[in-house]
């Protein structure tokens, strides 16, 4: 554990102070028992199956690196039939139940933690790093404990935008483990926008030769000054893959962002025929837009849609997990189709009767490139405006209604309204530091009331789950987007995670 989680620690503890456990997110049991359970450099961690390896190595590693004390692991050899005995057991049983769940025990003989599947031994090892001291050199003494517990919703997310600036790759992996530590699942890297494109595409190798740089930058607080500051980055696709398995060495799938048909200058910058401007390079050119609501969009031509098919069809290779989120329409400006002939004789032709049908078209495009590689389309609560089928999910970021609306619609949803998941809002209204307008205090995050009241049964069931965003504008480094995202991760992790019995 780290300053930055005892601050999350404090700011959550204090609305119930006599609670005497400290683990993040809220369990659904904890009972303490007498006793306690000393870890040694002899302690051997014993592990049901070569699944649990990673796990294992993920807890020998976090031990020798902030405590000092490697173990060591053994597989039993099940084959003779070996049982899993040592003083840290690890067993994934397999049994069906929700997933995530687990069970941890410490007496003072030693440590169990039984999942229900393989990422519920990773959770209980979670939950037993946070019983250990927090630094080296005061003894890893564990308290006797049974903590029963199991996950309120299956997608538990957070997001970092990468965009609006750049991160390197070793900084990438410390903010997935700031996620593992709270237990959040999905990792939604926005990677693309108007202002860089950052993934490597081996089909149009320009897009990051040229669409990664920029002419300039903004600096200082909101709304910043504008500075011919030549800003720049990008991913390989090595990277990627490093990045992904790091990621899922922690049970965490990696949700990666491509914004069409708005939110895409840097795509247009290189490209100027893709959009509906095309003479009119500065329309299309890749600027710095803070409010980028205006800015062009993706004309509806066959070699737009070409090129979609190619990179998204990429994209599903280089990405294992199910999802591809792709923006979608968010702050996706009509008026770009309205006054463009081409566009509309396309409309025409493809009977499509107003522009946010024809965004729908964008939509299905993509949707049906993603689906024939078996991907499920994430979008914005904005792919909704002209219709789009019901296994599309959608993510909530306006008001709350829209994601009410999804729900109602029969779309899977996962909630992140600004007004509650948007942490770079600042967190008090006095407070200086970051920008936006509007500010999220860390008690509005804890208590965003994921499932609305409004939603029957039925509809409650489709949400899947929720994340926060940070939208990095004015968060240049690693340092400014903590200031943005603790301490408020622990909160959005207590919601996303506790049943409401569990969460004080
Ligand atoms: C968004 O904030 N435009 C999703």
């Amino acid at each position: 554990m780290t300053a930055t989680m005892a601050a999350g620690l404090t700011a959550v503890q204090a609305q119930e102070p006599e609670k005497k456990n400290s683990i993040i997110p809220e369990p659904v049991s904890v009972t303490s028992h007498e006793g306690e359970f000393l870890l040694t450099r002899a302690s051997v961690v014993a592990l049901s199956g070569e699944d649990l390896l990673s796990t294992a190595s993920y807890f020998s590693g976090y031990m020798e690196e902030y405590l000092g004390y490697p173990l060591e692991i053994r597989v039993p050899n099940t084959k003779k039939k070996e049982s899993v005995t040592g003083e840290i057991c690890l067993v994934n049983s397999d049994n069906g139940e929700t997933p995530g769940g687990y069970q941890l025990h410490v007496t003072s003989e030693g440590i169990t933690v039984r999942g229900n599947d393989a990422s519920g031994v990773f959770y209980g090892i979670q939950t037993l790093i946070q019983l250990l001291p927090t630094r080296a050199g005061v003894l890893p003494i564990v308290p006797a404990v049974v903590v029963e517990d199991y996950p309120r919703f299956p997608y538990r997310g957070m997001h970092l935008d990468v965009v609006r600036h750049y991160f390197p790759v070793n900084y990438i992996k410390r903010y997935i483990d700031y996620l593992a530590w709270h237990k959040l699942n999905y990792f939604h890297w926005h990677l693309t926008d108007d202002q860089g494109w950052r993934v490597e595409m081996k089909c149009r190798p320009e897009l990051t030769a040229q669409g990664a740089n920029r002419e300039g930058e903004i600096e200082g607080l909101y709304p910043g000054v504008y500075t011919p500051l030549p800003y720049g980055g990008y991913y390989t696709q090595e990277e990627v893959k490093e990045i992904v398995r790091y990621a899922a060495d922690r049970y965490i799938t990696v949700v990666p962002e491509i914004d069409i048909p708005g939110h895409c200058m840097a795509l247009l910058g290189v490209y100027p025929e893709f959009s509906t401007t095309p003479d009119e390079p500065k329309k299309a050119a890749l600027t710095w837009g803070i409010y980028n609501k205006f800015n062009n969009v993706l004309a509806p031509k066959p070699e737009v849609f070409a090129f979609l098919t190619e990179v998204f069809s990429e994209l599903c290779d280089l990405f294992p997990g199910p999802y591809i989120h792709v923006g979608g329409g968010d702050e996706c400006a009509k008026k770009w189709w309205k006054e463009s002939e081409q566009a509309q004789v396309f409309m025409q032709e493809n009977g499509l009767k107003d522009e946010k049908a024809l965004q729908s078209y964008f939509i299905h495009y993509v949707q049906k490139v993603l689906n024939d590689k078996g991907k499920i389309l994430i979008g914005w609560d904005e792919i909704m405006e002209g219709g789009v089928s019901t296994d599309c999910v959608v993510m909530n970021w306006r008001r709350p209604g829209y994601g009410i609306q999804a729900a109602q619609a029969g779309h899977p949803v996962i909630m992140a309204s600004s007004g509650y998941s948007y942490f770079n809002l600042k967190e008090a209204r006095r407070q200086q530091e970051v920008a936006h307008r509007g500010y999220i205090p860390v008690e509005k995050v804890y208590t965003y009331p994921i499932v609305p009241e409004e939603l029957t049964a039925e509809e409650a069931r489709r949400v899947i789950g929720t994340q926060a965003c940070m939208w990095t504008e004015y968060f240049p480094t690693p340092a400014k987007v903590e200031f943005g995202v603790f301490p408020r991760l622990a909160a959005l992790s207590e919601n996303a995670w506790s049943v409401p019995e569990a969460k004080s």
